[in-house]
């Protein structure tokens, strides 16, 4: 029998599109994976879903003003033709809100409650008297008790990765109106992971293959002791806790993803007519299941869902390996939908080949850090390296034989240096199978990478286009062995970069899929007499500056939150002041605006303002302005700044849909080109869509007329 791989690839929430943080966190690696074992004759399950349930889908649909599931049906349909359109070639991505996801977690639910590891108890709660509700996790913001974070959600802090409960944000704030919420007594249902301390540390120590990032976390974890976690909550959106007396409450959403892993194998198994064939993965001492995620959701995939497995069912196979990856970051800043931070799938997808995003973001993989996405770096890399290296030779080895000889040449008598280049080949094969064994993709891809630089050292020197006229039959010996590395580069590539690897095979006269090979007999296999036809290039060079150019102008802008500290008079001008704002980390400044007919001293000083910071220093009548406020006026003779709330100063501001790529210095004319107005509910408008800070949108300070100018 086939080796079985089960492969399981966190799941995304379904409440807005993805980013390439997404991508480079976990889809890609894990698809890379999968279709590296699928060539070596394991028998490959991969599953995910969207996340359909929890708080960030209510938020969202609240901000949206429509319902839980509109939103989720919007973001599955997208996620799941993202998925396609990048190559990430799952066996099955559902969703958690089907019939048959349902039945499985309250299965698996009630059975741990009756096995005892799911116990009652009466908890204190915030509950928000101006709301009138309880408050979820993420409807609670304050700050982190362990780094001191003021933004921590009541479910985990972005700042330091730690999971929290509520109860242990100081100052918890409300996140819907912004009161202190006040404790109030429920029964909640736990889940006792205390009783599996002893068990899950068994079950790591033969752990020793797992990233050093991933069992130092596990670790920490486990040595400070597993507080039993809360599993209900109190909303009305989500799966209804098969308990009596719960029905108010629902199960917490992250007891519910993970089960996905569970139900989409079951789900599978189902639509292919053999409901139990999941069990030859889950039931079986010799799978291997391998958990690809981000950092951030390692302990919930090393300890939570590996201790609900182990109360469920000990005949169920637990995580073999959990190669987490760290973050893709933008500018040096983390993807955040709520920060306006993030390069966007569906956009990226209209505008470049699925293979040139996949080979930067492979090549760039934050494997064991972070790593940063630039437009420089990923045109640069696509121009040398895709294209110039690795299409060039694949390009100029067929062409170059196709037009001289039509077909696929035989061997000749092999030189030393032909045997150098078999070798070649076989040690990049090697080295390519060694290092995605262990999931290392990087390394998996450079070895790729130097043989198609070896293949373009051995067309240049043994000079073909002088050989094609001394000696035919030499020639033809040479294109023979170019034509064996260009048959092993696209096996090997086949992981990293699906549809170029298709390409190329099909080129070289096979009828099937380069993906449904066999990795080491693909790559010998040279049909000699093959007609060829005058290939296309596979990859196509880009230029930064038709990419920027093509951007939305707004993108340069960086604009921020910033609260005006002191205000001066300016002593040459009338109009002037001169305002010393706090932008929080980024530090103070000093600008010179012209707001003194419209606003006092008083009215200004302690105000939250937005400006924008990377506009070039203008001096204005002597004093250097480093930096322009946003106001609204110009059809009427009152001028009133925008108001962005109580933002954190430094915070950025934003268009949902329009990626934020700021340039270093920004031109004055080319910010006179951004064109915004004030909408009737006093919001602020591009291009139809709306201006938003971490508190929402933003809005004009004083009323103003509908369609004024913002500048
Ligand atoms: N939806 C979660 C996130 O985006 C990930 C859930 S992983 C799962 O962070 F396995 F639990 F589903
Ligand atoms: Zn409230």
């Amino acid at each position: 029998m086939k080796e079985k791989i089960y492969i399981g690839v966190a799941w995304p929430y379904a409440n807005g599109s993805l980013h390439l943080g997404h991508m480079a966190g976990c889809y890609l690696p894990a698809d890379i994976f999968a279709r590296f074992c699928r060539m070596n004759g394991k028998d490959v399950l991969m599953v995910s879903g969207s996340d359909e349930h929890g708080t960030p889908i209510t938020i969202t649909a609240e901000k949206e003003n429509t319902t839980p599931q509109a939103i989720a049906d919007r973001y599955n349909k997208e996620h799941t033709e993202n998925m396609k359109q990048f190559g990430i070639s799952f066996d099955l991505f559902t969703r958690t809100t089907t019939e048959n996801h349902k039945k499985v977690v309250q299965d698996l639910f009630l059975t741990l409650y009756k096995n005892k590891y799911i116990y009652r108890k009466s908890v204190e709660s915030f509950y928000c008297e101006k709301c009138k509700r309880f408050l979820p996790d993420r409807y609670i913001e304050g700050t982190c008790p362990y780094c001191g974070n003021e933004n921590a959600r009541g479910d985990q802090c972005d700042e330091c990765g730690k999971i929290l409960d509520p109860q242990d944000l100081q100052n918890a704030k409300c996140k819907i109106c912004g009161s202190s919420p006040k404790i109030r007594t429920s029964e909640h249902l736990f889940l006792a992971l205390s009783k599996f301390e002893s068990k899950l540390l068994d079950w790591i120590s033969d752990k020793g293959h797992w990233k050093s990032s991933v069992m130092k976390f596990t670790k920490n974890w486990l040595e400070n002791g597993l507080k039993d976690k809360a599993i209900t909550r109190d909303m009305e959106w989500g799966i209804k806790v098969p308990v009596e007396g719960f029905e108010d409450k629902r199960i917490y959403v992250w007891f519910d993803a993970v089960t996905g892993y569970l139900s989409a194998s079951k789900e599978w198994s189902q639509n292919l007519g053999n409901p139990d064939k999941w069990e030859e993965w889950w039931k079986n001492k010799q799978a291997k299941h391998y958990y690809f995620l981000a950092k951030d959701n390692i302990p919930f995939h090393s300890l939570i869902w590996p201790s609900m497995l182990m109360g469920y069912d000990e005949s169920l196979e637990l995580p073999y390996d959990i190669p987490a990856n760290e973050y893709l970051t933008l500018s040096g800043e983390q993807f955040s939908k709520s920060r306006g931070v993030a390069v966007w799938v569906p956009d990226i997808l209209e505008k470049f080949d699925p293979d040139a995003v996949r080979y930067y973001l492979s090549i760039n993989m934050p494997e064991n850090k972070d790593t940063n996405w630039t437009w420089e770096d990923f045109v640069t890399k696509n121009n040398n390296e895709l294209v110039g290296t690795y299409g060039n030779f694949v390009h100029r080895t067929i062409t170059f034989t196709q037009k001289n000889f039509g077909e696929i040449p035989k061997q000749g008598i092999l030189s030393n240096f032909d045997k150098e280049a078999l070798e070649k080949i076989e040690a990049a094969s090697k080295e390519v199978s060694d290092a995605l064994e262990k999931c290392n993709f990087k390394i998996g891809l450079r070895s790729a990478m130097n043989l198609s630089q070896f293949g373009n050292q051995y067309f240049d020197q043994n000079q073909p286009w002088n050989l094609i006229k001394e000696d035919e039959e030499r020639c033809a010996a040479v294109l023979h062995i170019c034509l064996k590395i260009v048959t092993a580069l696209s096996v090997l590539m086949a992981p990293y970069l699906p549809f170029s690897s298709d390409k190329i095979w099909n080129m070289l006269g096979h009828k099937d899929s380069v993906h449904i090979a066999n990795w080491d007999d693909a790559l010998s296999e040279l049909n000699v007499g093959c007609p060829l036809e005058k290939p296309k290039p596979l990859f196509e060079k880009l230029s930064l500056k038709d990419i920027m150019a093509e951007a939305d102008p707004f993108s340069n802008l960086d604009l921020r939150v910033a609260k005006v500290v002191e205000v001066k008079d300016h002593p040459d001008a009338d109009r002037l002041y001169i305002l010393q704002v706090d932008l929080g980390d980024l530090g103070k400044r000093v600008l010179v605006a012209g707001m003194k007919p419209y606003y006092s001293k008083d009215e200004l000083t302690g105000k939250n303002i937005v400006i924008v910071t990377n506009l070039k220093p203008a001096t204005i009548r002597g004093v250097k302005s480093d930096g322009m406020l946003l106001a609204a006026g110009g059809g009427t003779d009152t001028v009133v700044l925008l108001n962005p709330g109580d933002a954190k100063p430094g915070s950025a501001v934003f268009i949902e849909g329009i990626p934020k790529e700021p340039v270093s210095v920004l031109e004055f004319e080319d910010f006179k080109r951004i064109k915004m107005t004030v909408d009737e509910k006093q919001q602020i408008k591009y291009k139809e869509k709306t201006l938003h800070g971490e508190k929402g949108p933003i809005v004009t300070d004083k009323t103003v007329e509908k369609g004024v100018n913002v500048s």
